[in-house]
């Protein structure tokens, strides 16, 4: 496996062409599901009654600029690759026409201090590493006003944890009847991050591959996996992506130095959480 030093270049420009074809059977953490949208939306409709809010989505998630446009917030997003942002238009269901888009690094960019009323992210966090969060965090916290929140989705582990294997994991969904495939995905990913250093490493699943896939095909014969998910574990399978995935006390130090938690609450995949927050 390669050691990367951080994920902003991983989503170049010739892996947009796949991820818009593949958008319908896309799982999460790289498409937010159904679930966790419900979720963003419920708790956005508690806090913020105002119409008049400006808020700043770190990444191109359709779903989360969409949000923001149908409550009529003045919406900025900002990502280090301006393809993306445009591309990921194509699945958003909002006029954005007064979407304003930040082509920068979150770790670089100048925007406005105490401006936002709203920093919202899905797993953007974890796409930098561990050494990077602090830096992170201190420029979400400069970007929000006094009175600004932070909502998030993001995960990391504790101690309980256990780390298993690709092989592992797959047996173990074997002798499973009923399939959670956001589960199996999320697991997968998590099988390759190493626990001693939350540092980015590639996914490669090219071993043993070819066995995988035809135990896929299986479960999808017998019913135990539908055929879009099927083609999303494909897809997915046959990708490289990288991310990171911190220790509770990493991110937690970090995260509580720049932020007061609001509330938090487990997602629906193994290990995500969602996290409400204040500026400190
Ligand atoms: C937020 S995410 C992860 C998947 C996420 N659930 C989503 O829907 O976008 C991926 C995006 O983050 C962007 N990105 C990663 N690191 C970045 C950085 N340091 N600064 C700005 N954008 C970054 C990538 O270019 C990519 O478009």
């Amino acid at each position: 496996m390669t050691l990367k030093k951080n994920l902003s270049q991983y989503f170049p420009d010739n892996s947009i062409p796949s991820l818009v074809k593949n958008w319908r059977v896309t799982l999460p953490p790289g498409r937010v599901s159904p679930y966790s949208i419900k979720i963003y939306r419920k708790y956005l409709s508690q806090l913020i009654k105002k119409k008049n809010i400006k808020t700043l989505v770190l990444g191109s998630t359709p779903e989360l600029r969409d949000l923001c446009l149908a409550r009529g917030w003045h919406l900025t997003s900002i990502d280090i690759n301006h393809n993306m942002q445009l591309a990921m238009r194509r699945f958003m269901k909002q006029n954005y026409n007064q979407e304003v888009l930040i082509n920068a690094d979150w770790l670089k960019a100048s925007l406005p201090q105490n401006h936002f009323d709203l920093v919202l992210s899905d797993w953007a966090v974890n796409m930098v590493s561990r050494v990077d969060l602090p830096k992170l965090f201190l420029n979400i916290n400069h970007w929000l006003k006094n009175t600004g929140y932070f909502f998030e989705q993001t995960g990391y582990f504790d101690k309980t944890f256990q780390f298993k294997s690709f092989a592992e994991i797959i047996s173990h969904y074997d002798h499973q009847k009923n399939i959670n495939v956001n589960d199996l995905r999320w697991l997968l990913l998590l099988s390759t991050w190493r626990a001693k250093d939350e540092k980015i490493y590639y996914q490669d699943y090219s071993d043993n591959l070819k066995k995988h896939l035809t135990l896929l095909d299986n479960w999808y014969k017998q019913n135990r996996i539908t055929e879009k998910e099927l083609a999303g574990l494909k897809i997915y399978l046959n990708s490289k992506k990288q991310a990171v995935i911190f220790k509770k006390e990493t991110y937690l130090s970090s995260f509580e130095k720049y932020f007061k938690i609001l509330d938090e609450f487990p997602g629906e995949q193994v290990l995500s959480r969602f996290y409400l927050a204040k500026k400190k």
